[in-house]
């Protein structure tokens, strides 16, 4: 059977419970799908989430990117209950004084219901399994899946870690170096490298691949820079999907090519860089009809979400005054600000946080058009040492301009050395990261040197990828040939030295 889309023949599949119009999917799938609808960023257009007889759709007839809009539901028990207030007059103390609880306290109430169920339960009953997911606890305002359909490791439940000056503990020394570094008293690190595969995409790729499942796709494809490629690998094998995933040649770091190799996705390594390979894959996908899961693809986006709603869980639903994040093909960048303005809209926080994407200087075209006032789009051959990011023309330009617009944010970058020079702090700290992570930790201190970040603003900041995905860049490589004797007098001369 070639690799189709949906999976099934034309004809094939319309069992008693299928659907007229989508005689290939499950009435349960088509209804739980209805009220979804992926709008155009650039102009308007609305889409349903699904078009009979069409093949999945990624963008708009236009040619821009689409972003899910749908529309949040509290469970029926809570409606009655609740009112909705007006995001601009809404404050915890307002909530408190006026008797009735929000729809917002409502929501906080059922994820944090889901957040302290403990880690244990009957394999067989997803719904408990989908509250232990970092990304599934948030499901309203993720995706509408029927349970069964949906892939997940679980993800998510990552570290929230206090380093600043301030919060940082008398028992973590090394850990308030980095706040001291950052010159920050109140700072977190979300470290995004402790999901299943080793980094942030896992949270957009359970979405991507459930929502694969959903239309009975056999096959899930990507271009990437090594990680989304590593979480896709793994998430098709668990889902016994087809994973193909297109790199560029020798400029994806070892950890991530070994992961896709070992979870048996189809590799193609590409003569080009990630914005060839992004080209080739989504003319790929339309032509073979396999289901594209690059971010480019809304519900990837959708996904993504879950790390902001972590953060304002953590943080006992209290907004940070800045979220700093390294950027690239802008996925992220995009997926959180949208997080933080749906939170804020359903008041489960008081305040938007502004937003910092940082950008490596040698692959920097988010960074130069904002600092035309977005004036103009962009792009450009990227370079730098930090090969997750080394990115020149970014999908999720759009979106993501939105975000910075939106949240009052700005985007900065930082050189090869200051990236490298962050990455010994963070790992001397015993926490440790992949180089694109530490741009985080170099561009908040670029920013709290300029005054933009106040020294004493609550600040968190995004780890993105794990310190074993790329064992080479920036990490002493010294010990090679260094054997001493198996003697004490060996070791004490080694430790005296
Ligand atoms: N950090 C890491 C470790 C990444 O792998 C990526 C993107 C980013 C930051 C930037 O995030 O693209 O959403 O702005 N990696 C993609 C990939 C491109 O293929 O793995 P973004």
């Amino acid at each position: 059977m070639a690799i189709n889309s949906t999976g099934l023949q034309p004809g094939q599949g319309a069992d008693e419970g299928a659907n007229r119009s989508h005689p290939s999917l499950s009435a349960d799938v088509v209804d739980a799908l209805s009220s979804t609808f992926l709008r155009c960023v650039e102009c308007s257009t609305l889409y349903p989430a699904i078009e009979s007889g069409r093949a999945p759709r990624y963008r708009c007839d236009c040619g821009g990117v689409l972003d899910v809009e749908t529309e949040f539901r509290l469970p029926q028990q809570y409606r009655q209950t609740t009112k909705k207030i007006d995001p601009l007059q809404y404050s915890f103390e307002a909530e408190a004084d006026s008797g009735m609880p929000s729809a917002g306290a409502a929501w906080r109430q059922i994820f944090d219901e889901r957040a302290s169920n403990p880690p244990i339960w009957p394999i067989s009953m997803d719904r408990l399994l989908l509250d232990q997911s970092g990304v599934w606890r948030y499901r309203e305002l993720i995706l509408s899946a029927p349970e069964r359909f949906v892939v997940s490791r679980p993800e998510g439940n990552t570290g929230l870690y206090p380093v600043g000056i301030e919060n940082c503990g008398a028992g973590r020394i090394g850990h308030r170096q980095i706040g001291i570094y950052a010159g920050l008293e109140r700072f977190f690190l979300k470290h995004e490298g402790e999901n299943p595969s080793g980094s942030f995409k896992d949270r957009g790729m359970t979405v991507g691949v459930t929502m694969a499942n959903l239309l009975g796709a056999s096959a899930v494809a990507c271009a990437s820079t090594g990680n989304t490629s590593a979480s896709l690998a793994s998430y098709a094998a668990q889902a016994g999907m087809k994973g193909i995933v297109f790199l560029p040649a020798g400029n994806v770091a070892g950890g991530k090519l070994a992961q896709s190799l070992a979870y048996g996705a189809e590799t193609i390594q590409i003569e080009g860089d990630f914005d060839d390979a992004m080209h080739l894959v989504e003319q790929v996908c339309n032509e073979l009809g396999i289901y594209l899961l690059n971010s480019l693809n809304p519900f990837r986006i959708e996904g993504q979400k879950a790390i902001g709603f972590e953060i304002l869980q953590q943080l006992d639903w209290h907004a940070p005054d800045w979220l700093i994040l390294p950027a690239g093909n802008l996925g992220n960048t995009s997926a959180i600000g949208k997080a933080f303005r749906q939170a804020y809209n359903l008041s489960l926080i008081s305040h938007m946080p502004r937003i910092a994407s940082i950008q490596a200087a040698g692959a920097n075209p988010f960074y130069r058009s904002f600092m035309q006032g977005f004036a103009t789009r962009e792009s450009m051959h990227a370079e730098t040492v930090a090969t997750a990011i080394k990115i020149g023309n970014p999908v999720s330009y759009t979106r993501a301009r939105r975000v910075i617009e939106e949240s009052d944010g700005i985007v900065e970058e930082v050189t090869d050395e200051e990236i490298l020079a962050a990455k010994m702090v963070i790992d001397r700290a015993g926490i440790g990261c992949e180089p694109a992570s530490a741009a985080t930790l170099a561009g908040v201190r670029k920013l709290v040197a300029r005054g933009i970040v106040k020294r004493d603003e609550q600040v968190v900041g995004i780890l993105t990828g794990n310190l074993l995905k790329d064992s080479k860049t920036g990490i002493p490589q010294t010990l090679n040939g260094a054997v001493v004797k198996a003697t004490i007098e060996a070791v004490k001369g080694v430790l005296n030295g």
